[in-house]
């Protein structure tokens, strides 16, 4: 696949030449404004009549195509893509109509698209021409990604053209380096948060502990990352208990990864992102049932954002200390896993009583958690597809996010609605503590069924350090979804790749 290519023009409307440009319209707008106006015109009247005489209304996701007067210049066609009502417009509608413009481009068999949201900026949450313009463009580069390396055929369904350019077109000189900034910055994100998407749909017989270890080997070798990858031994050694009682069931070795950016101040203290990476998900002895078992090939998700993360945080040379963390395991039943009753060690040495294998994520977590110690974290950020019950408190709009710290929290409920991946906090009070108490060990790994989101994260929290802001996303109804979006396909979506990175951006240019 050829890299997308993503630029910024600023010229007249006489002088842009596209097969396709987009104009995002509001619902009820009777007539066409700024840049609008001006192809109105070079088409002449054509998007005043649709508008005026009512076939095309502007309703959020509704698309027309125009076609200009005989012998025009430039602009081939035009796709108008309803926004819908203007008091209502959000950042999260204009990726949408993006996502639904390239998907009309795929069944034009178009590749190459140009978009004008200049008179579409004024979003509610009070973000600017940047923000628009890295909105159209991490969109645009999502919708276009699609999986198709184990198909032996070339699918029915699959776009016969990819999309190989996408131009956002300026209209001043301010939003032209706006749009610019945006074009870089969109384009290192959405194609790293595609990077873990694919990685995310390699199936479990070829994502294993080992290849996790060998990808970020190599993908970090190639940004400039220091990269180490402990393997069964040195987990021994390290004495990581407990995420090698996650795989003792299994034939492949646990591994953990660690990715280094140095690009800060020399002593200055890191951020730690930390994922979970469970290659596969069988429950272990407590087995999953076998509907939808497919899907926990993607409990690697927060591993995955981990390593894309990193790689483009590399590519954008932040200006500061970063430490990715993987704890990597296939949790498998067989003769030598662990058993619901068990009790092991972990690497901070707590003792923890496994009463349900299937818990086994925050298990991997705790080892990774009490390992970043070593780096001295300014703050951790975790995120793992951790637990069913997420999904039913969120659905698969938004990221459980907790922690210990609010003002780390606040922080990235922020980041999450600027790039489009949003976290809703859920309380961490000491009431639920006891429900994870165990009579024979320090803690059990699971806490029945009230509040099962908030103690798998109140787990995690006893393998904090108390004085390091740690907040905690589940991922677990937003890593992967069984319904397309109009910029994202069935399946894996990256997240939190994007958040990741922009947190970490922030925190750089603080
Ligand atoms: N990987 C699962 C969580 C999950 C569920 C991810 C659905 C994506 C979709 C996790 O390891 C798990 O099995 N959690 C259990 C915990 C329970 C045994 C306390 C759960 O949520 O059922
Ligand atoms: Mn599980
Ligand atoms: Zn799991």
């Amino acid at each position: 696949m050829a890299e997308l290519k993503i630029r910024t023009v600023h010229a007249p409307v006489e002088e842009i030449r596209t097969p396709l440009l987009v104009l995002h319209i509001f619902e009820r707008d009777k007539a066409p404004v700024g840049f609008v106006a001006k192809v109105d015109q070079l088409y002449n009247g054509a998007i005043s009549r649709v508008l005026q005489n009512g076939d095309f209304t502007g309703r959020k996701e509704d698309t027309l195509l125009l076609y200009p007067p005989a012998g025009s210049p430039g602009i081939e066609r035009v796709l108008l893509v309803g926004v819908g009502k203007r008091e209502e417009h959000t950042v999260e509608r204009l990726r949408r109509s993006v996502g639904v413009a390239v998907r009309q481009a795929e069944k034009l068999n178009i590749p190459d698209i140009a978009f004008s949201v200049g008179h579409v900026h004024h979003l509610s949450e009070g973000m600017g021409d940047y923000y628009a313009g890295l909105a159209v463009v991490q969109a645009a580069v999502l919708a276009s990604w699609s999986f198709r390396e184990m198909k032996s055929q070339p699918d029915e369904d699959q776009p016969r053209t990819e999309l190989a350019s996408i131009t956002l077109v300026a209209h001043a000189e301010r939003e032209a380096r706006d749009f610019e900034r945006a074009c870089h910055y969109g384009g290192i994100t959405a194609r790293a948060e595609n990077l873990a998407r694919e990685l995310q749909t390699r199936p479990g017989n070829v994502v294993t502990p080992t290849y996790l270890g060998e990808r970020a080997r190599e993908i970090g070798g190639e940004a400039g990352l220091q990269v180490t990858v402990l393997d069964r031994k040195a987990l021994e050694k390290e004495g990581m208990h407990a995420l090698l009682a996650v795989g003792q069931g299994s034939a492949q070795e646990p591994r953990l990864i660690v990715m280094e950016h140095r690009n800060g101040p020399k002593d200055a203290r890191p951020l730690v992102l930390v994922g979970k990476g469970i290659s596969f998900d069988t429950g272990g002895i407590s087995l999953k049932p076998a509907q939808s078992m497919e899907d926990m090939k993607y409990d690697m998700s927060g591993a995955a954002a981990v390593i894309a993360a990193m790689k483009a945080i590399a590519e954008l040379k932040l200006e500061i200390n970063v430490v990715g963390i993987v704890a990597s395991a296939e949790n498998m039943p067989s003769g030598t896993a662990v058993k619901p009753g068990d009790v092991i060690g972990s690497h901070l040495g707590k003792t923890i009583e496994v009463v349900n294998t299937d818990a086994e994520g925050r298990l991997a977590l705790a080892d990774a958690l009490s390992y970043a110690r070593r780096f001295d974290p300014a703050a951790i950020v975790d995120a793992a597809t951790l637990t069913g019950a997420i999904v039913i408190a969120l659905g698969h709009h938004g990221i459980g996010l907790m922690g210990n710290d609010g003002h780390l929290l606040d922080e990235l409920v922020a980041v999450g609605l600027r790039v489009g991946e949003r976290c809703w906090k859920l309380p961490l009070w000491d009431e639920y503590r006891e429900q994870i108490d165990s009579e024979i060990a320090d803690l059990k790994n699971t806490g029945g069924r009230p509040a099962g989101s908030i103690t798998a994260g109140w787990f995690l929290k006893e393998f904090v350090e108390d004085h390091v802001p740690w907040a905690h996303l589940d991922i677990a109804g937003t890593a992967y979804r069984d319904e397309p979006a109009p910029y994202l396909r069935k399946g894996a979506t990256g997240w939190p790749t994007r958040l990741f990175i922009e947190w970490v951006r922030a925190r750089a240019e603080a």
